[in-house]
């Protein structure tokens, strides 16, 4: 089968029937449904539509057991098929900033818009940048989250692992931040009611 059956979710259903997950159904998730998933997911915004995050998606068995072992021993990282490691790479976008640039404006706009934006971020520490471009990459986890339940599956998001060794694990540069680890497929269990704060104690009006 490559593409999943199942009932795509409104965006109230999705954000109303989120919970973390952290047993799975042992069955591969096919390529065509990641992908769909990333289709949307890369339609997240971010400031300057700079886009900084990228998606690392382990399959393999060997690699879950490492990932899993960097992660405290946590279970669902290799009770699920699929574990997506969401990153930020702000030297990578520093280094391409045209590519960030609108392609409708002239040429002329752009050359000003790269100049402004490579003096702005030349101008912050490899660690201030990093920083600032985790920002914008934990929005992207929430579009993730909430896409990967729309399409029917479940997911965990997870910081609870020693960064350093994943970043070994994974080959990945050291200066890429972390949103979080995402090990998803399908739910094997069900997951805790909320618990969330009443509006009265989150929202002020003005
Ligand atoms: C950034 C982030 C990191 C988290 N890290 C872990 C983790 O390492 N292990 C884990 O089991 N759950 C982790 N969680 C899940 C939270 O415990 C969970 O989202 C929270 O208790 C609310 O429950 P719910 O997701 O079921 O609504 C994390 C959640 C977030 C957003």
């Amino acid at each position: 089968m490559n593409q999943t059956t199942q009932q795509i979710l409104s965006i109230k259903d999705a954000i109303e029937s989120r919970h973390s997950i952290r047993k799975f159904v042992q069955k591969p998730i096919s390529k065509s449904d990641i992908d769909r998933i990333f289709e949307l997911v890369r339609l997240t915004p971010s400031a300057w539509n700079l886009q900084p995050w990228k998606f690392h998606v382990v399959t393999d068995k060997e690699l879950k057991n490492k990932l899993q072992e960097a992660a405290y021993g946590q279970q669902q990282v290799t009770s699920a098929p699929a574990v997506i490691l969401v990153t930020s790479d702000m030297e990578n976008i520093l280094a391409n900033l045209s590519d960030t640039v609108h392609p409708g404006i002239t040429p002329e706009r752009k050359q000003e818009e790269v100049a402004n934006l490579s003096s702005i971020f030349g101008g912050m520490s490899v660690e201030e940048r990093g920083q600032w471009g985790l920002t914008q990459t934990n929005i992207t986890l929430g579009f993730l989250l909430i896409t990967i339940q729309g399409f029917g599956y479940s997911s965990v998001p997870m910081l609870g692992f020693d960064q350093e060794k994943v970043k070994e694990i994974l080959g990945l540069p050291e200066h890429i931040k972390f949103a979080a680890m995402v090990p998803f497929g399908l739910p094997d269990t069900e997951g805790y009611p909320h618990h969330r704060f009443e509006l009265d104690k989150i929202v002020t009006y003005y």
